[in-house]
């Protein structure tokens, strides 16, 4: 058995917890999300689908970033493209003429991109889409289905709205996505003040086209902007974003993510008439042309069209499903864990969302080499025949492992550091009760 330690991450874990709440930036990436004591919380370097951990742990990585990388890390091409634009300058006091190349691929590349406009975060583009609807439509509410960032107008309605005025609020409604007639009574009970309807088009399940459909429909005869937040759907589920596979053309969409490399980009983009009121309302950011990001974006783009990157993705996410459900099977864990979700983005589902099999779970993907969390954020690097090979000789040890543990009269015994947290749920989105 391999006698993993974590000795420097536990201590640089102490001393962050001091100097940086939550001691991490991104609530997925910190230390809820990982078993204490039995996980590396900080990383120190990448290359392809590996990460090395600060204590020099070596793994392969299925988070990715949280979805960003999606050519592996450290891409030599992006690289590059990032060096070459350094030599010249990271952030400038006019816009570079990068910001047109870009543009331009975005608008060959997206069948509703018209006009694009950039910024860092996918929540500044998912903010900016909503200021767009409101403007163009004179209305004030948004319908919403999935997640689309920390912004007061959409995290308020969560479950984590500490801070945010209830007030702030009362302008954003869910309703359940693949649902139209959940759609139609948010209508009805907002009588005509519905400005824009913003949906993940896919998420964890495939979208119903004739969902899509009519949405698409109820949105153009009611003067309702539709958008698509394809911050996590971008190049991944079709190159062109889950407008392209299920044709269905919003307005507008958002992208960021998997579209720099990991560099902070995020697009907004959509129908002329729409983006050319960018021109009137206030959309604006320090750092929203900064050429680096705008370089690995181009270069991120050029390289995921010329080598299919998002075929490539989905046929071996198609492999990997069968490799674990045949070693599920073989294991006799069906009770227990299951493979589902998308060739693009396989996910497991563990029963009853215990906490405790989860993080056992996690625990022993991390002893046998592979940092996961819920599923497998995949990139081109994961590819490679030896990651292949690796990820079919640390699994089969995992669910052999797994066997031993969940078959045994008291699976705790088993457990080596702290248990995970459970994430808020964002993308639960049946209305809440109470809620209009
Ligand atoms: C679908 C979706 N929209 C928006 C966002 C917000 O993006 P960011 O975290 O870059 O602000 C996310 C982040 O996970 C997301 O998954």
């Amino acid at each position: 058995m391999k006698n993993i330690k974590f000795t420097k991450s536990d201590a640089f874990y102490k001393k962050v917890l001091k100097l940086i709440p939550t001691a991490s930036q991104t609530f997925s990436k910190s230390a809820i999300q990982y078993s204490k004591g039995a996980s590396p919380l900080f990383l120190d370097k990448g290359k392809g689908a590996f990460v090395w951990d600060v204590d020099g742990n070596k793994y392969i990585d299925y988070v990715g970033a949280l979805l960003p990388i999606i050519l592996g890390y450290n891409d030599k091409d992006v690289n590059n493209a990032i060096i070459k634009q350094l030599k010249k300058g990271i952030s400038f006091s006019l816009p570079t003429t990068l910001e047109l190349d870009l543009a331009q691929l975005i608008v060959d590349y997206i069948p509703c991109a018209e006009m694009v406009r950039f910024a860092k975060n996918g929540s500044d583009a998912t903010s900016a889409a909503i200021r767009l609807a409101r403007a163009y439509t004179g209305k004030d509410v948004i319908a919403v289905s999935g997640y689309h960032g920390w912004h007061d107008w959409y995290i308020g309605t969560t479950s984590r709205s500490l801070g945010v005025p209830k007030k702030v609020t009362q302008f954003t409604k869910s309703f359940e996505f693949n649902n139209i007639e959940s759609f139609k009574k948010l209508l009805s009970d907002n009588k005509n003040n519905v400005a824009g309807v913003m949906i993940e088009p896919e998420s964890g399940v495939p979208a119903n086209k004739r969902f899509l459909k009519e949405l698409r429909n109820i949105t153009k005869k009611k003067n309702i902007i539709l958008i698509f937040d394809e911050i996590v759907t971008g190049f991944r589920v079709h190159f062109s974003g889950a407008q392209a596979k299920y044709k269905i053309i919003p307005d507008l969409a958002c992208y960021g993510k998997s579209l720099a490399n990991g560099m902070p980009l995020s697009v907004i983009t959509g129908k002329k008439n729409i983006m050319k009121l960018m021109d009137d309302i206030f959309f604006s950011g320090t750092f929203n042309g900064e050429a680096l990001s705008i370089a690995a974006g181009i270069a991120t783009l050029k390289k995921l069209k010329r080598l299919d990157v998002t075929n490539e993705i989905i046929e071996h996410g198609r492999f990997l499903k069968q490799e674990i459900k045949i070693l599920i099977s073989k294991y006799k864990l069906e009770e227990f864990i299951q493979i589902t979700g998308e060739n693009w983005r396989p996910y497991f589902i563990i029963k009853n969302m215990d906490i405790l099999v989860t993080t056992l779970f996690r625990q022993t993907c991390v002893k046998h080499g592979i940092l996961i969390c819920s599923g497998f954020n995949l990139s081109y690097s994961h590819i490679k025949p030896e990651v292949k090979k690796k990820f079919q000789i640390s699994f089969e040890k995992v669910f052999h492992e797994m066997n031993k543990i969940l078959h045994s009269p008291n699976p705790k015994k088993f457990l080596k550091g702290e248990l995970i947290k459970p994430i808020f749920e964002v993308r639960k989105t049946i209305p809440k009760k109470n809620e209009k």
